[in-house]
């Protein structure tokens, strides 16, 4: 079933807020305060609805976070169940720094449609082109770099392949350096990243490499909308990850997963900028009055836009 349209105004208000409230803690080197300040607008913004929600990607488990957590329920306890996947602060050094990037971030899927990603690393991969077997995870750099080449009828050369600038990385950089294949390093924020190959204006043909998995969770939800290829498989390192993944239900550790395992059905994204950045613009408050801007996904609707909303500060 289509989630109803109001629940795209609800969202966006959602991030919105939130994206606000942390936006004033932007620059003052704290990253705790900055993100508890998204997380407490978020919560009691969500708490509003007339939604039977369940946080399937939060702050973390029940354990380590007070709010938010994996299996708080949200809403007013009527009306349709939702899976919701939450980053109220997704670059928290960006927000803490005053750097390009922060963002606030939500998606929603009817009940049971939202993978429940366990707080660990995930191998990921994202490209424009859907059609199967050009770009894998199982495939090489060297492979995945020269079948998007043939397909997209360009050199290696002209390829722009976006990875997050970590130690653990350095192997495909260097790949990707001896392929000729301009590289697009950042710094933080891969879900922002893995959205870069949506559309030709951020020049970015292919996102690769290991960030968080609840983070994966979240960009698949809006490459959905856009028709775009994504593919995880989650790390478990150690004995108490598995013991952890278990819990949710995960028995095969080392499993890829194709977007639609991710994500099914329908589902709105949500992801509002704090500080500016290649996605979408940070908060920005005049006099009474601020404007927020926001990349909005609705999967039933076809709506993939990015939204300004001016409103009343209160
Ligand atoms: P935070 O907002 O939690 O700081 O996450 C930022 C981020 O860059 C994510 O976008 C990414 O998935 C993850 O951290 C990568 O983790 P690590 O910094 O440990 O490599």
């Amino acid at each position: 079933m289509a989630i109803d349209k109001k629940f795209v105004d609800q969202l966006l208000n959602v991030t919105s807020k939130a994206a606000l409230a942390s936006s004033y803690l932007v620059g003052k080197k704290d990253k705790i305060a900055a993100d508890k300040a998204a997380v407490d607008s978020m919560r009691s913004n969500l708490n509003n609805f007339d939604i039977q929600g369940q946080i399937v990607i939060g702050e973390g488990e029940l354990d380590e976070a007070p709010m938010l957590y994996i299996g708080e329920k949200l809403g007013t306890n009527k009306g349709p169940e939702f899976d919701i996947a939450v980053d109220p602060l997704e670059g928290t050094n960006f927000a803490a720094n005053n750097l390009p990037g922060a963002l606030s971030v939500i998606a929603i899927a009817e009940k049971d449609n939202l993978f429940k990603a366990p707080e660990t690393y995930m191998e990921k991969i994202s490209t424009k082109v859907n059609d199967k077997n050009v770009v894998d995870l199982d495939y090489t750099v060297k492979q995945n770099i020269s079948n998007l080449s043939d397909y997209l009828n360009k050199n290696p050369e002209n390829i722009t392949a976006c990875i997050l600038d970590r130690p653990r990385h350095k192997e495909i950089i260097e790949e990707l350096r001896k392929l000729k294949v301009n590289i697009k390093l950042i710094t933080d924020g891969d879900v922002s990243g893995a959205l870069l190959v949506t559309e030709e204006k951020y020049n970015v043909d292919i996102f690769l490499g290991t960030g968080g998995g609840p983070e994966g969770v979240l960009a698949a939800a809006a490459l959905d909308s856009f028709d775009c290829n994504f593919q995880g498989r989650f790390l478990f390192e150690t004995e108490e990850d598995k013991k952890r993944a278990k819990k949710m239900g995960i028995n095969d550790f080392g499993k890829k997963y194709h977007l639609k395992e991710i994500v099914s059905g329908d589902s709105i994204f949500c992801a509002t900028g704090i500080t500016s950045g290649d996605l979408v613009s940070g908060i920005e408050i005049k006099d009474n009055e601020f404007i927020s801007e926001t990349l909005v996904t609705h999967k039933s609707s076809g709506l993939k836009k990015l939204i300004k909303l001016k409103q009343k500060l209160r």
